[in-house]
């Protein structure tokens, strides 16, 4: 009999493939009554495949054993809930950093010179009334990381490609780091002409760039967020954008995502990007083949290749 388990929401399509030689897989998103679904099935489930699983969930398979999800970042998986049952639960680290350290830096030059902006210029024939106006570079500058772990760690060597000068701040000073560490995070943004969220999500850093955070950065300050919309006080960010108290933003995550805010989409300053830090065919192949991976071990009686808890 093959093991039943849950996948909790749309995956990158191979990996469901792999999921379905594999194992016998309920998909929870196609479900029309929940209720039922998981009253007649969800005895039988013995693992979830993919994020967004919250407590009620977990209360519901009896039998749950692992929750394998997709992506670093868990902050959408119920850690406690999980940890109560003595559930393990596993990510996909490593294997997205390059991919999300490249568009990191992709953001960053296209807010610099407003690539997009730039595109459009040439698109609508404004540039045969003259030249687009002139832009500012990378280089030179100081990048400010919060949050200085894995994917941040790749983005400070690109950076230093750029010729930045890169410091950081987070929960402790990393003595083998070469970059300045400031304690404060109001003292590193009043430093830094780029600062960079690239921090979990979830309670420990929510609001954790507050507004003063982003007055620090000041108005020829550039924001830029590859870590979670929850991270930083969206509404001071839109407000200080909009009033130009800040000098740019560019954004991959948000709160509530796929809706951004309305006054965003009329910002020149603003480059937006879907969530797609690690959007790219080869590392969604290494996320969903981690997951798999992980499942298998747990399946095997063998160690987990990347457990949270
Ligand atoms: C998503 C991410 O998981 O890894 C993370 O934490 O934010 C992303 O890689 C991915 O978009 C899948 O939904």
């Amino acid at each position: 009999m093959a093991i039943e388990i849950l996948q909790a929401l749309p995956l990158y399509k191979p990996c469901e493939a792999g999921l379905a030689e594999r194992y016998h897989v309920h998909k929870m998103h196609d479900v029309k009554d929940r209720d039922g679904f998981l009253r007649d099935v969800g005895p039988r489930i013995r693992a979830i495949a993919g994020s967004k699983v919250d407590a009620a969930l977990i209360e519901a398979l009896p039998n749950l054993e692992i929750i394998a999800s997709f992506g670093v970042g868990y902050d959408s998986v119920d850690i406690a809930a999980a940890k109560a049952r003595g559930i393990p639960v596993t990510n996909t680290p490593n294997v997205l950093n390059d991919a999300v350290a490249e568009i990191t830096i992709a953001l960053m030059l296209a807010l610099a010179r407003r690539i997009p902006e730039a595109d459009r210029f040439v698109r609508e024939a404004k540039w045969l009334n003259g030249a687009f106006p002139l832009q500012r570079e990378l280089n030179g500058k100081t990048l400010g990381i919060i949050g200085l772990g894995r994917i941040g760690k790749e983005i400070a060597m690109r950076a230093q490609a750029m010729r930045m000068r890169v410091v950081y701040h987070g929960r402790r000073r990393q003595t083998r780091e070469p970059f300045q560490f400031y304690e404060n995070l109001n003292d590193m943004a009043r430093d830094s002409d780029w600062l960079l969220v690239i921090t979990p999500g979830g309670k420990d850093t929510e609001n954790l760039v507050s507004r003063s955070v982003l007055e620090a950065l000041g108005p020829e300050g550039m924001f830029v967020n590859m870590a979670r919309g929850s991270v930083v006080d969206q509404d001071a960010l839109v407000e200080m954008l909009v009033n130009r108290t800040l000098g740019g933003a560019a954004l991959d995550v948000f709160n509530n995502e796929p809706n951004v805010p309305a006054q965003l989409l009329e910002l020149d300053n603003v480059v937006l990007s879907p969530h797609m830090g690690s959007g790219t065919t080869q590392t969604r192949q290494a996320m969903g083949d981690l997951l798999i991976g992980n499942l298998e071990a747990h399946f095997a009686g063998n160690p987990l290749l990347s457990a949270v808890v």
